[in-house]
């Protein structure tokens, strides 16, 4: 059996892609503003809420937040929304970002009282600067040490009360100190296509597109639960709708556009039919440890922990054993391929 499956993988890897891309510099006026704008995640959004409103009750900053989940589904707007609701100020940083332990002192000695400050792919922040965020997000201080040897001095700093806002798509990477110090942890969850369908016709809305109901459900399933993939393939048909039709996104135009983009009719890209196309046809269906399969399809083996495998484990097409990673019969049938039973590797 031979299967290609690296054909083009260019234009549908990027629109399938949830990080972000150039072109989603636009995102911004589509974000959502309150927690009422914003659609789905009800868990999350039910308890912050509550927390919110105690927070603004007792006149205190938010304790500090933990978010986490694939990339693409709204943590930093989500971070964007609890500053708008507290009424306060966010500042935005990253892990790689901070490159000296400086860098993080002058984050927080510019904050304000109440400030949020967020900092995404809190993961990739150096180990050795982690503990000066000990001290600060317990007691609001940090403790600076001037000099080495015998003339070290120490000072000691106030910080104004602040919420640490964190974003990481790997949780599991945070040291336990780190993760303890977060008051409140929430999780967020791949966006049904309902949802994604809601997310759909308010961006069409707000950008002035037209779209049908059965065109916008027709992005929002093929998205990938991914609002930021959802976002930019609209903006994708819409240029279809504009060229090929009459300018209204139908579902006719929706299916065309995305067929075009080489987006299937469940979401997946061509490296995700690779990736799964790989497992069977060189490891008879799995199991097969994940970097051992990256290196089979030329891949980082996080983006496909991280970015590919959170949809294709929800749509049952791929499971995680002790052993590694199983392709599903489902995964058989969708890429048309004869399923013979899972058969054992020759090791
Ligand atoms: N745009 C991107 N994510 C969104 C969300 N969760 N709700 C509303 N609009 C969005």
């Amino acid at each position: 059996m031979s299967i290609n499956f690296s054909e083009g993988l260019n234009d549908a890897a990027a629109i399938t892609s949830s990080a972000v891309q150039p072109e989603d510099s636009g995102e911004g006026s589509l974000r959502p503003k309150t927690l009422n704008e914003y659609i789905g995640q009800k868990k999350a959004k039910d308890n912050l809420s509550v927390f919110i409103d105690a927070a603004r009750m007792r006149n205190e900053p938010l304790d500090h937040v933990l978010l986490h989940g694939p990339p693409g589904l709204g943590k930093t707007t989500l971070a964007a929304v609890i500053a708008n609701e507290m009424g306060v100020n966010m500042r935005i940083t990253s892990g790689p970002a901070i490159e000296k332990p400086g860098d993080l002192v002058a984050m927080l000695t510019n904050l304000n009282e109440g400030d949020i400050l967020f900092v995404d792919e809190i993961h990739r922040l150096n180990r050795a600067y982690e503990e000066i965020l000990y001290p600060a997000m317990e007691d609001y201080a940090i403790d600076i040490i001037l000099g080495k040897g015998p003339s070290a001095n120490s000072i000691h700093l106030e910080l104004p009360k602040f919420t640490l806002i964190g974003a990481t798509t790997r949780s599991g990477q945070l040291t336990a100190p780190l993760r303890d110090r977060f008051g409140v942890t929430l999780r967020l969850e791949l966006y049904t296509p309902q949802e994604l369908c809601r997310i759909v016709e308010r961006s069409a809305g707000i950008l002035g597109i037209e779209i049908e109901p059965d065109g916008a459900m027709e992005i929002a399933s093929r998205s990938r639960g991914t609002p930021r993939i959802a976002n930019r393939m609209l903006r994708r048909v819409r240029d279809f709708a504009q060229v090929k039709a009459d300018g209204v996104i139908t579902n006719a135009v929706a299916d065309m556009a995305l067929s075009r983009l080489e987006v299937d009719k469940l979401g997946l890209d061509s490296l995700d039919r690779r990736m799964l196309g790989s497992i069977i046809e060189y490891y008879g269906g799995g199991p097969v440890g994940v970097d051992t399969l990256a290196a089979t399809i030329n891949e980082d083996s996080v983006t496909l922990e991280d970015v590919y495998e959170p949809y294709l484990l929800q749509q049952g097409f791929l499971t995680r054993t002790p052993r590694g990673r199983c392709v599903t019969r489902k995964a058989y049938s969708h890429l048309g391929i004869e399923y013979s039973g899972q058969q054992e590797i020759d090791l």
